[in-house]
């Protein structure tokens, strides 16, 4: 007969909100035996951002302890013995595989039954493949996605096999790929990045910012081929990659292929239980779902934007940790017959690579304006960019910040403070956030 185990609370999902909930449980008091977390990767929760950043990276010799939960915040660091001594059973290697949701019950692939009372749900997203973008890769060896933790080793050994004549075809000009292209290079392989569209983060970065980081890239020996769709590969007799095809017609040789061709929610198994909406589990303010009982973190959620008045899902670790604390302190007040605020999210995402940093806040919406030194050669590039929608500034980008400029534009970005036009914000800059 199939083992059944029972819990007060069960996190399905070990990433970035599984390991915030699981401090914020702990922080708000647990009993031993109450709390499982279930995971199918085989490690503890860690910072997934890291994986692009530090723990892909083999010229700073990474290991995964300096990743784990909380070092993201800079709080206790989560080593897989944190949870035995805090009463939490951490199920790691198991996927759940089927949920039912009336009779709260999920099953996972080994048969185990599992019950729950309270059930949150953190299960990220997961990698589009090439092949849903109609480009044939099965078959093909050493085409790379990075999600997971296997994802990251199978890429790594790549890397490692091939480090004296490595030559790799990042596709995508994304956050993802930008990270992978400068980690590839940094680990001494020719990066080539190739992408359909007209300039790199086209979704998030105006032409203008874009412009800096193509040619800081290139600076570094990175070859930027835009504009221009992958539409198959080549292969040597042992079926590795050997040349990525492109739609001019022309060829890209290659030994290793990173797809970063985007991500979306990790939400199948509770379709048709759960109310959807913008392709995440709709939540309320406290991240509980149209289900009794059942919460929504992280990737998966789409959740009242309260200072946007709109419904968004947000795909960024920051709201992964926050929204994951939201829940459980909702989750605990209403045991007690009390209540917590509800979410008021301000949107924040960064990214590192080479030297380079930069924060976001706020929304990327309206017109845009640029300050500061915007050229790649230089030793300390140091700038930012304004967005004003109705009269009033709504997102803040700084790059080569220090953390009370980061601060400042995070409380801009809050206020949405008022400007005259767009001149001002130009010649003042970042003094126009710092004075604020
Ligand atoms: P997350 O993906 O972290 O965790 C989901 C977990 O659920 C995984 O452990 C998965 O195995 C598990 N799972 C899924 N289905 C399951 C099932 N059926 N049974 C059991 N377990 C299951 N963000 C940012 O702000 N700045 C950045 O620089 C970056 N950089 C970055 C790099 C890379 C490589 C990635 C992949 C992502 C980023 N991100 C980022 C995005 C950020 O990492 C992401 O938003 C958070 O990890 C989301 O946290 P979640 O806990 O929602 O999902």
């Amino acid at each position: 007969m199939a083992e059944e185990k029972s819990y007060k609370y069960v996190i399905i999902g070990g990433g970035v909100a599984g390991g915030y909930a699981a401090r914020e449980f702990k922080k708000q008091g647990l009993k031993p035996g109450e709390l499982a977390i279930i995971s199918r990767e085989a490690v503890s929760p860690f910072e997934r951002p890291e994986l692009t950043k530090v723990y892909i990276d083999l010229s700073v010799n990474p290991t995964l302890a300096s990743i784990y939960c909380c070092a993201g915040t800079g709080e206790e660091k989560q080593y897989p013995h944190w949870y035995k001594q805090n009463g939490i059973d951490l199920i790691v290697s198991t996927e759940i595989v089927k949920a039912d949701l009336a009779s709260k019950t999920l099953v996972s692939d080994d048969g185990t039954i599992y019950k729950y009372q309270t059930l949150l749900i953190a299960t990220g997203s997961t990698c589009i493949r090439l092949a849903e973008h109609g480009i044939p890769e099965a078959d093909v060896k050493n085409i790379f996605y990075l999600r997971e933790i296997d994802d990251n080793d199978e890429l790594s050994l790549a890397m490692e096999l091939y480090v004296q004549k490595g030559q790799a075809v990042v596709i995508g000009g994304g956050f993802l790929s930008l990270e992978m292209s400068s980690s590839l290079k940094a680990n001494n392989h020719e990066v080539t990045m190739v992408f359909p569209e007209p300039w790199i983060l086209n979704r998030f970065f105006t032409p203008e910012m874009s412009a800096f980081y193509e040619g800081y890239l290139i600076n570094k020996g990175i070859k930027i081929i835009k504009g221009t769709a992958v539409t198959g590969f080549n292969t040597n007799s042992d079926g590795v990659v050997t040349e990525v095809k492109l739609d001019d017609g022309t060829t890209l040789d290659a030994n290793i292929v990173v797809a970063g061709v985007g991500a979306k929610p990790a939400t199948s198994l509770f379709k048709g239980q759960i109310e959807e909406l913008n392709g995440g589990l709709k939540t309320d303010g406290f991240f509980k779902t149209s289900v009794p009982d059942v919460y929504a973190l992280g990737d998966v959620a789409t959740f009242p934007m309260k200072m946007y008045g709109e419904m968004r899902r947000v795909e960024h670790a920051d709201n992964a940790r926050k929204s994951a604390g939201h829940a459980v302190k909702a989750i605990k007040a209403a045991e007690e017959g009390k209540t917590v605020p509800d979410y008021d999210y301000l949107p924040y995402f960064y990214s590192r690579f080479f030297d380079l940093s930069w924060q976001f806040y706020g929304d990327n919406v309206g017109e845009s304006v640029m300050f500061g030194d915007t050229d790649p050669k230089s030793p300390k590039p140091k700038f930012g960019t304004y967005w004003v929608k109705d009269g009033r500034v709504v997102g803040v980008f700084l790059e080569g910040g220090a953390p009370e400029e980061y601060k400042a534009i995070a409380e801009v970005a809050r206020a949405q403070p008022s400007v005259e036009s767009l001149d001002v914000l130009s010649k003042e800059g970042l003094s126009f956030a710092t004075k604020f």
